[in-house]
């Protein structure tokens, strides 16, 4: 079995006393804002301001700093070009840009320096939410070379055959935006970077785009061939240590898992926004699976191996070698990339629901159950593939009878995705 490479160098389970966040802006009223605008925060975050690039770049190198919020426009060096340096120096940082006019700079390759826009101006409830989600999600992975990795991802690989439909299809002049957001949703790296893409301050949204296919509605068919054609944002998945029918195999199981968890929160009479949510976290849920088979192809070929081979559990396994498992990763990437917290919460908590703050049966429950049911289904003999059904915690929210109609829904939708 492969060497553990991560856990050695994790940092202590306990919390530090403050989280560092160094702003950066040429417009002195604007850094007295933030100053002003975050004073509550101040118990939590040790705040650094500065107003050049250069004396960032200094600053970040003296020390290091959990977040990095820039600005665009500045004499020195423009805020891409300073976050594409602190990228390379310092992949660990959060980065964030906070302009007034990000829209008209943002080309889709530059857009990969940062992982979230915010608009100028920016209220103080947006700002505390990123650097609180910031804070968070850094206790997910104790490991910095993880979160380093993880940092650097711009892209996530597809499925080669939806990725070759999209190309096929670009090649229609006449085809629509709608279509090419059909093609998205049936892929998981396309979906979690269209949502990040649509989902920026540069679009100028006041509310959150939740489908891939609205997405795509949204962005448009010049700015999916653009994401499409430029080299590293849409690509197809090529790694060849792992075995052939991973990939695809990840993809169908995604794609049923959202369907499934859809019907269930419809069956619940949950809100349409919670069973929304359901699907797109469901197809999101185990990207985090995609992102350790694209890093790190050799280490999780071991680890898929001694799953089915030794019958152990894949997210113990994954614990050991990596020093966290796929639903920390994928969550850690999601919030990252600014996906709203009822989806990355999800993904965190899909084989522990009951771990989950929300008591309440909401998305990360029905995503729960509709993994459970469909690998139960796929995987029908006792190997570490298998994801119980946490029935203890059915059972505390009443839910315990619902399994077999649940069960019902899952063979539904499992054996339109066969035929
Ligand atoms: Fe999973
Ligand atoms: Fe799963």
């Amino acid at each position: 079995m492969t060497e553990t490479f991560f856990i050695s160098e994790n940092e202590p389970r306990s919390k530090p006393a403050k989280r560092r966040v160094l702003f950066v802006d040429d417009d002195q009223e604007v850094l007295d804002g933030l100053k002003t605008t975050l004073l509550g925060m101040r118990a939590g975050w040790e705040m650094t301001f500065t107003a050049t690039a250069k004396d960032a770049l200094r600053k970040l190198d003296e020390r290091e700093f959990d977040v990095i919020v820039t600005d665009l426009h500045m004499p020195d060096m423009n805020g891409f070009d300073l976050l594409t340096e602190v990228l390379r120096r310092h992949p660990g940082t959060v980065r964030i840009v906070l302009s007034a006019t990000v829209r008209e700079d943002l080309g889709i390759r530059s857009s990969n320096a940062a992982h979230q826009y915010l608009a100028k101006p920016c209220d103080a409830a947006t700002l505390r939410t990123a650097l609180n989600t910031a804070s968070r999600i850094r206790e997910l992975l104790l490991s910095p070379k993880l979160r380093s990795v993880i940092s650097r991802i711009t892209s996530l690989p597809s499925l080669p055959s939806v990725h070759a439909k999209l190309v096929e299809s670009l090649a229609n002049p006449e085809i629509s935006s709608r279509e090419l957001g059909e093609i998205i949703a049936q892929d998981v790296g396309m979906t979690a970077k269209v949502l990040q893409i649509a989902n920026s301050a540069y679009f100028g949204l006041y509310r959150y785009i939740a489908s891939p296919a609205e997405a795509a509605v949204y962005l448009g068919v010049d700015t999916i061939r653009a994401l499409t054609m430029s080299a590293g944002v849409f690509s197809s998945f090529q790694h060849s240590g792992l075995p052939g029918v991973f990939i695809g195999q990840l993809q169908r199981h995604s794609m049923t898992t959202g369907m499934v968890a859809q019907a269930i929160s419809v069956a619940e009479g949950l809100p349409k926004k919670t069973s929304d949510g359901s699907l797109v976290g469901g197809l999101l849920h185990d990207v985090g699976k995609l992102i350790l088979a694209a890093s790190w192809p050799k280490e999780y070929a071991d680890v898929l191996a001694a799953t089915s081979q030794e019958g152990v559990c894949s997210f113990d396994m994954e614990e050991q070698v990596f020093g966290a498992t796929h639903a920390d990763i994928g969550a850690y990437l999601l919030w990252l990339w600014g996906l709203p917290d009822a989806i990355c919460n999800a993904v965190v908590f899909h084989h522990k629901p009951a771990e989950c703050s929300d008591k309440a049966f909401t998305a990360a429950g029905a995503i729960h159950v509709a993994d459970a049911l469909e690998r139960e289904r796929s995987f029908s003999t006792d190997s570490g593939q298998r994801v119980e059904l946490d029935m203890n915690y059915l059972t505390a929210l009443g839910l315990a009878d619902r399994v077999p109609e649940w069960r019902q829904i899952c063979n539904r939708y499992a054996e339109r995705a066969e035929a």
